[in-house]
């Protein structure tokens, strides 16, 4: 039963017509982003960077930039209730809106994608301040969430125009996170292939893996799942939607909680996933508990690993493999009461997969959280 695809090289002969040259920065809309701002940097290490609100001449909303290594967090709040801020959190609680691409030119990210039958988010336009110019553009994506364009090489400035450095005397260490390896979008039901082709038609990227409702033992809370990777491989989005299974998909309680498709998690690449999971979870970032009988069978399966299995199976971490080689990965809890948004921790080494051979364990101890919610 091997329904798994990996195509290793995703590069086409043919010209990238969008070029990416990463994730630039994450934007969450939530209800207090003053304190998320501080959870954030406390339980997670991020740095202040930038702040736009009142104080400087933004008067509908708040929006706190924080940064650790190459990810770049935007955490926004508004100031009044009838504001799309509002609205949007309102309705699906604290979560992702934006997943911002860097790009070498937001005008033409723009036509080339409108002309493929984006949704217009933004409509380019250009931000200038004494430090120079970023170029921005923006289309619609599954839900409310919107990818932004942004253009950033004619800028020398802190963040971007309209946001001025935040010099904090509150700054928690850094936990070793480095940067944007993959975000997973929550699709409804027969949603996933059309949104597999409105990412292979308007944004250019490939399909390069694929999980169907077998990989994962009809037992478990079902769900299928197409990896979507742009030309150079720096911007990755697996596409999940439900699936009929014994019990209530994760993807549905998601669904449900989140009142709309949207994003389930994003996942940080570290270097030494023992010493960043230890740290978060000493400054209270609560990840899925594993049983330990797991860790009795792991290492048939996954073979030879640099690391000692003790501290992996202390901390819940995850082992899988593929023809590259081999990674280590773990999942936090929910970051907020509604179980929708959570965090993925990775290490790579080698293996460029998402841990398949994780999921039985992985989702018996999601749906013991879903039991404890009721959810189940
Ligand atoms: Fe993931």
């Amino acid at each position: 039963m091997e329904t798994t695809t990996l195509e290793t090289n995703v590069q086409t002969k043919t010209a990238d017509f969008l070029p990416l040259l990463g994730t630039d920065y994450i934007e969450l809309y939530v209800g207090n982003a003053k304190q998320a701002a501080h959870y954030y940097k406390t339980a997670f290490g991020f740095q202040s960077l930038a702040y736009a609100g009142p104080e400087t001449g933004v008067r509908d909303r708040a929006s706190y930039v924080l940064v650790q290594d190459k990810i770049r967090l935007i955490l926004t709040s508004s100031i009044k209730s009838d504001h799309p801020v509002a609205q949007h959190h309102k309705k699906h609680g604290d979560g992702v809106k934006v997943l911002a691409l860097w790009v070498e030119d937001a005008y033409d990210a723009y036509e080339q994608t409108m002309k493929r039958g984006a949704k217009s988010y933004m409509e380019p336009q250009t931000l200038t301040d004494e430090h120079g110019e970023v170029r921005m553009s923006g289309i619609h994506t599954f839900g409310e969430t919107v990818h932004v364009f942004v253009e950033r090489k004619n800028y020398k400035g802190t963040f971007m125009p309209g946001y001025v450095e935040w010099k904090s005397h509150y700054n928690p260490k850094p936990t070793g996170l480095r940067y944007v390896d993959h975000c997973v979008g929550n699709v409804g039901w027969n949603q996933m292939n059309p949104w597999v082709k409105f990412y292979e038609d308007v944004l250019g990227f490939k399909n390069i893996l694929s999980f169907d409702d077998k990989d994962i033992s009809t037992e478990y809370s079902a769900l299928m799942s197409k990896v979507m990777s742009n030309g150079n491989g720096y911007v990755k989005f697996p596409i999940n939607e439900p699936a009929e299974g014994k019990k209530k998909s994760q993807v549905e309680e998601y669904l449900d909680f989140y009142e709309s498709e949207g994003v389930q998690h994003i996942a940080v690449a570290t270097n030494n996933i023992i010493e960043t999971v230890t740290e978060l979870k000493n400054r209270g970032v609560e990840f899925l508990k594993i049983p330990q009988n797991y860790y009795e069978t792991v290492l048939d399966r996954v073979g030879k690993i640099d690391e000692d299995i003790k501290p992996l199976s202390e901390l819940g971490i995850l082992i899988d493999k593929d023809d590259e080689g081999y990674l280590l990965q773990i999942f936090s809890k929910p970051v907020q009461d509604r179980p929708t948004l959570f965090f993925e921790i990775i290490q790579r080494k080698g293996a460029q997969s998402f841990g398949k051979g994780n999921f039985k364990a992985l989702f018996e101890s999601l749906e013991r959280e879903q039991e404890l919610r009721g959810n189940l």
